[in-house]
């Protein structure tokens, strides 16, 4: 029954994915090295973002060669406002695997990247080598949890695993087609939350929560964990012109980045202050809740490693989190 049910529904999102699919850049290709990439990017960030840094870094980094010769802060640089940069480190050190060993040809292999897991494994294996891995990240599991009204707690792992298995079974020859119309329907038709668009969605005769009107029931999730706020002040400091920076931590949130000043609760005093800014960034875990300080700095503290702000574009990865305080970097 719920297989002749995915069986019936396979040629109906096909079809209208053949139709209604938007143009990505990264459609078209079955370069595994370019697939790879865009897997990378899109694990937690959204397809416009990431749309411009593919273009970006394919120019930069064309083949996995050029990405293996690379330093990891070029990489880093090249990845600068993308978030995640663990990423950035994993797709480097798979890009030395694959120059020295080739581009691994089945699922195990894939899988064994660094920064690989299932899903994107799947979904690499799916759209460079047309084969029958299914690929079952949020927007996967929230149209199929609607088409089956499947009530289950979509936090647990196991209904991903389950939902997989019952994909793989069928699976069509086109299977990249297929892995990435599941994930375009949720994407662009079977919307999260308030309103899915059921009127022009190539299942509404086969889902059981639109059959119920019941779609934005599903997925069943656990409420979120709040967010850790963190206040924090920023110093932009001058001295001549040179700006002060200094590299993270190799652990942690954003480790091995570099960063402006910054300091929770007491602060140094640094010099004359020019300007101040409020400014917000929200992590996964937790929100900086940052005052930014534009400080024209009285000596420049051995403290931090003071370079030019053509330096600091061209080089050093500063990430998105001081994007509002960059401005003040001319
Ligand atoms: N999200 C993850 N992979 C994707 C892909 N290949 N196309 C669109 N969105 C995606």
């Amino acid at each position: 029954m719920e297989k002749e049910k995915l069986q019936t529904a396979v040629p109906l999102i096909l079809k209208w994915y053949g139709i209604f699919k938007r143009e990505l850049p990264w459609r078209g290709t079955h370069d595994p090295y370019r697939i790879l990439v865009s897997e990378i990017m899109l694990q937690q960030t959204r397809v416009e973002a990431v749309k411009d840094y593919y273009l970006r870094f394919l120019e930069r980094f064309p083949t996995a060669f050029e990405l293996a010769a690379a330093s990891e802060e070029e990489v880093l640089k090249a990845w600068e406002g993308l978030g995640y940069y663990t990423r950035a480190r994993n797709l480097h050190r798979a890009a030395k695997i694959i120059a020295e060993n080739g581009f691994p040809r089945d699922f195990e292999g894939v899988r064994s990247l660094p920064g690989v897991g299932d899903y994107t494994a799947g979904a690499i294996c799916s759209i460079a080598f047309d084969l029958p891995c299914p690929a079952v990240d949020g927007n996967v599991l929230r149209i199929l949890t609607r088409l089956f009204a499947d009530g289950r707690n979509a936090d647990d792992l196991r209904l991903r695993q389950e939902y997989s298995k019952r994909l793989k079974e069928v699976y069509p020859e086109e299977a990249g087609d297929f892995c990435q119309a599941l994930m375009e329907l949720g994407a662009i038709v079977c919307l999260p939350n308030g309103d899915p668009m059921c009127k022009i969605c190539p299942w509404k005769e086969l889902c059981e929560a639109h059959l119920l009107s019941k779609e934005t029931c599903f997925p069943v999730k656990l409420p979120k964990r709040e967010r850790k706020i963190v206040k924090l002040n920023v110093y932009v400091l001058i001295y001549g012109d040179e700006y002060a920076i200094s590299k993270r931590e190799k652990k942690g949130l954003l480790s091995g980045l570099y960063e402006l000043p910054n300091f929770e609760g007491e602060t140094p005093d640094f010099g004359k202050i020019l300007r101040t800014k409020q400014a917000k960034h929200i992590f996964t875990h937790m929100e900086w809740h940052m005052t930014g300080y534009l400080v024209e700095a009285r000596e420049k503290a051995p403290a931090f490693f003071w370079a030019s702000a053509d330096e600091i574009r061209e080089k050093y990865a500063l990430p998105s989190a001081f994007k509002a305080f960059k401005e003040w970097l001319t």
